[in-house]
């Protein structure tokens, strides 16, 4: 990792003019395989699941944004995830937020405990409930700051401390923050996860998932894990997110100051009943908001009442797109209950507090006045 400041690290580390040609971008490695100068001698890669030029760059850019040691690279956040469990062995033990993505919460129910792996979901925001549910055989705490999509925050420092007493590894999913406003591993997390997806890629035109870590031996772990599952990201994917994080801190920024607009607005309208937005001073963390963050990010929540109101919403709705996903240039909004959260149970999602008539957005970074316009008119119709 070089010196420099975050904006200049996004665009140059990892990313050094190609030696042949001098080209200024990272080029795109389309093979799958490399010619070998003899037996055992190659020229440091031998074959694509296991390394790439194109994904050797975005692994070393996204290491560097996060402080860590090494990158590994995932075809979405759900392989990286589910790679990061890989760590683990038949009766192990790891504990999960309890108000985490839904695609977390269904991998860590119906897949990953066929394998053996038992899991405890608790309400991270208090660390004393992860302190409570530790066992001997603890051997990952899994959290999400802030959570999708009730942003509610996590203390990363308080569970790091509490966990690094058992020598229980730490994991961030930092998918909602990215690196430029939070950054895990400085505060004593020993893993972060992004579905790069999102704000790292920032364009809505590629999946993929990243686990960084600043310790050696899970580096070990992940690159292997990499090359036996081989659940890899594609040079052209990886090229995609290299372009994306160029611009990062700039589009950051942005996310960030039309966020809090938005937020602003949302929590003055008479049909808005309440606003999940850690950088409203009203936020129940936002105390903590301002410590672990540099800014507040640009995913929202709000309630509209009932199911028939957001879906009026969400109909009216025309510069803000009504989709799935988060985290690109454009505005998106999305009924949590039936997209992220749908494979949650009602009786689980009416306990975390996920109603029907909750909805999220994830702020882009077109004219604010056409944002706000856009949802003046679309409330008006509820
Ligand atoms: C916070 C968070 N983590 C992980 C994921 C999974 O990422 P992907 O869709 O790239 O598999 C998502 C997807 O929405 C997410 O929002």
């Amino acid at each position: 990792m070089s010196t420099f400041g975050f904006a200049t690290r996004a665009i140059h580390d990892g990313q050094a003019p190609d030696p042949r040609t001098g080209a200024v971008n990272v080029p795109l490695y389309l093979t799958s395989t490399y010619q070998l100068e003899g037996i055992e001698k190659h020229r440091g890669w031998e074959y694509s699941r296991v390394s790439n030029p194109t994904r050797d760059a975005l692994e070393a850019s996204l290491a560097s944004l996060e402080g860590g040691v090494s990158g590994h690279a995932f075809a979405s956040g759900m392989a990286a995830i589910a790679a990061l469990v890989t760590m683990l062995k038949v009766g192990d033990h790891v504990i999960c937020g309890d108000n985490v993505y839904g695609g977390t919460t269904r991998l860590f129910t119906q897949v990953i405990p066929h394998h053996g792996i038992e899991f405890s979901f608790v309400d991270t925001s208090n660390p004393e409930n992860v302190c409570r549910a530790i066992r001997p055989t603890t051997k990952l705490v899994h959290i999400e700051t802030p959570t999708n999509p009730l942003m509610i925050l996590t203390d990363i420092r308080a569970i790091a401390d509490v966990c690094h007493q058992h020598g229980i590894p730490v994991s961030v999913d930092n998918t909602f923050m990215s690196p430029y406003f939070q950054r895990p591993l400085e505060l004593g997390a020993d893993i972060v996860m992004h579905s790069t997806t999102k704000f790292l890629n920032g364009h809505s035109d590629g999946l993929g998932g990243v686990l960084v870590t600043n310790k050696p031996e899970h580096a070990e772990t992940f690159r292997f894990v990499q090359k036996c599952t081989g659940g890899i990201l594609s040079p052209f994917e990886s090229w995609l997110i290299l372009r994306g994080v160029k611009t990062l801190a700039v589009r950051m920024r942005q996310h960030d100051e039309n966020g809090r607009q938005v937020a602003a607005y949302l929590a003055q309208h008479p049909k808005v009943s309440k606003v999940f937005y850690p950088g409203l001073a009203s936020h129940p963390q936002y105390e903590l908001a301002k410590r672990q963050m540099s800014g507040f990010g640009s995913m929202i929540a709000f309630e509209t009442g009932s199911r028939e109101n957001a879906d009026k919403l969400l109909r009216a709705v025309r510069v803000i797109t009504n989709g799935e996903s988060l985290g690109g240039v454009e505005s998106l909004i999305s009924h949590s209950a039936t997209t992220t959260h749908a494979s949650v149970s009602p009786e689980e999602r009416q306990r975390i507090g996920i109603t029907e008539g909750l909805v999220r957005i994830s702020v882009g970074i077109e004219d604010i006045g056409d944002i706000l316009g856009d949802l003046d008119q679309a409330l008006a119709k509820i």
